[in-house]
């Protein structure tokens, strides 16, 4: 049985307006991140493991022309959209499962996006990322953190606690990131280390930001309307077209999580 869940698979048409709007809002200081650590450790080849329609490592791709990409996802039609979209010297796309079968190895970076929190068993990655680097290189995984304490408003509120009972309803991690530093430690890594960013309207400004939370709406209304119900979408979707007028002290915010380790 796979790793993935399915819940995610073979649904190009609802997840792709998502992945674009995370890849806008996020990538400003993902990218300037991973390229410095990519130029500071000499980097020369990338495997990107569950990378979607390709957005994000493609233009990770073309601000480091000298590094040679692989991405991969479990995802036939995304990775053939990916494969349309985006075309570079340097970087290949492969529909394949990232699991132990996987034959290449012997990467200095290996980079996972928005992709664990969708793994049945996050441990068995990390152990297998780890058989598929070489001495000395690193696992990078971005992820989001879902924060349900900390809210200026109740619809904001609302919007939180439903996202998280979506995530349990299908099967995903909404706060994998506070476990991924253990995980990696525990399967042989070294010199672990975490931040979270906040990624608000003061960060990454209100349209992008507000344009994620639509993506977000529309994405779990699609997927599970029982829960996400036309009625809460179109709220949360009239908050966002009211949010930048309404603005108190008290910002919303998302949290991403940025987990690294080496292989000694
Ligand atoms: C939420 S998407 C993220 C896409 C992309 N990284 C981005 O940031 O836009 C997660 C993807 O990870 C893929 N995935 C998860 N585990 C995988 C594995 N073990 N092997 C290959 N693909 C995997 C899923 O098929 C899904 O398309």
């Amino acid at each position: 049985m796979s790793n993935v869940n399915e819940r995610i698979i073979g649904i190009i048409d609802f997840v792709r307006g998502c992945y674009e709007a995370q890849t806008r809002a996020f990538s400003a200081f993902e990218y300037e991140y991973l390229r410095e650590l990519i130029l500071k450790n000499k980097v020369t080849s990338v495997l990107d493991v569950g990378t979607g329609e390709g957005n994000f490592i493609s233009g990770l791709a073309a601000l480091t022309p000298d590094v040679m990409y692989k991405a991969v996802d479990a995802d036939p039609e995304l990775i053939s959209s990916a494969r349309e979209k985006h075309s570079a010297a340097n970087l290949s796309f492969e529909n394949i499962l990232f699991d132990p079968a996987f034959a290449s190895g012997n990467f200095d970076l290996i980079t996972a996006r928005f992709a664990v929190e969708h793994m049945k068993n996050v441990p068995e990655f990390i152990s297998d990322a780890y058989t598929k680097l070489r001495s000395g290189g690193i696992l990078m995984i971005t992820e989001y953190f879902i924060d349900t304490s900390y809210a200026g408003n109740s619809t904001w509120k609302l919007f939180r606690d439903k996202e998280l009972e979506f995530y349990h309803n299908i099967g995903s991690h909404p706060r994998i990131s506070l476990a991924l530093p253990k995980y990696l430690k525990d399967q042989g890594f070294c010199r672990v280390e975490s931040v979270l960013r906040h990624v608000s309207p003061s960060t990454v400004g209100y349209i992008d930001f507000y344009n994620v939370i639509r993506s977000y709406a529309n994405l779990y209304s699609a997927i599970e309307p029982g829960l996400w119900t036309e009625g809460l979408r179109q709220h949360i979707l009239d908050y966002c077209d009211k949010a930048h007028a309404d603005v108190t002290d008290r910002e919303d915010v998302l949290f991403i999580s940025q987990t690294m380790g080496r292989k000694p």
